[in-house]
């Protein structure tokens, strides 16, 4: 049997895109599949429960996808997911990467936490954040509002602008130096977010740290290169396939990365 050759990716919706973008630019070798589960988003509103059996679901699929290893591009789900393997095949979530990046970037260590409601309800951050520096001081708000209108392509919009301004404001009156994007969504509004923090609130966005994560695993030899000089990326989604991947595109095409359509995956018989 050959040995597998894909990186998994999933997340609820549109938001994974951010992941997949930074995974995509820092492994230009590397082939993808990633997998929206629009039909089940927001995952943010659902019970932990809920959430932890989607994400197996979604891992099982993407188990079907000849890979080598997955991630979960998706801070709900990587709350309710820390195990390291699943079926022997490694698995990266956001967590861990992301309180890293903070506070390599926090020099007052004062950080914000954005995030849906089941992450800030986690308190995955704020422990993960405090077991690396028992210093730290974290502010958390859910702002579940901005994953609609990430889905929506409200980019750069008004109306976008001030409900940022509204969930920032706790925040900043905190005097926070960084702010943790809490959901792989929020990079999509990265610039309504830094207009209102302004230049001297670090955004760490958690996509871009897990890649970080996925080189150390290459660097030792978890996971194997690819040694195939075209790559391929493939999409799933569960449903609405066609604005998915309009908005996809759209925040893909800087990259070079096109494709025809989304595929539809169906999970229901996934057990
Ligand atoms: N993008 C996801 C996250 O990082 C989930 C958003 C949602 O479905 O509520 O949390």
């Amino acid at each position: 049997m050959n040995s597998p050759t894909n990186i998994g990716v999933f997340d609820s919706g549109i938001g994974g895109i951010t992941v997949l973008r930074a995974l995509a630019r820092k492994f230009p070798e590397e082939n993808f599949v990633y997998l929206g589960d629009t039909a089940r988003l927001p995952y943010g509103a659902k019970s932990p429960t809920t959430i932890r059996k989607y994400t197996e679901q979604n891992l099982k699929f993407l188990m079907t996808k000849n890979v080598k290893a997955m991630v979960i591009a998706c801070n709900s789900a990587s709350t309710q997911w820390s195990e390291p393997l699943f079926e022997n095949t490694p698995v990266f979530n956001v967590i861990q990467p992301g309180a890293r990046a903070a506070l390599a970037r926090s020099s007052e260590l004062r950080i914000g936490v954005l995030g849906t409601r089941a992450t800030i309800e986690s308190k995955s951050y704020e422990l993960a954040l405090k077991s690396l520096n028992p210093d730290v001081q974290v502010f958390s708000q859910a702002s579940p509002l901005l994953v609609h209108l990430a889905e929506e392509g409200w980019i750069d919009d008004p109306v976008t602008n001030l409900i940022v301004y509204r969930y920032l404001q706790p925040l900043l009156s905190q005097r926070i130096d960084t702010l943790i994007l809490g959901c792989t969504h929020y990079p999509i509004l990265q610039n309504s977010i830094q207009r209102v923090t302004g230049q001297q609130v670090e955004l760490v966005d958690s996509g871009e740290a897990l890649a970080e994560d996925l080189e150390q695993a290459f660097v030792a030899g978890r996971i194997k290169r690819s040694e195939n000089p075209t790559r391929s990326i493939s999409f799933y989604c569960t449903d609405n396939a066609e604005t998915f991947a309009t908005l996809a595109r759209r925040l893909l095409k800087d990259d070079g990365i096109d494709f025809e359509n989304f595929e539809m995956a169906d999970l229901q018989d996934i057990r």
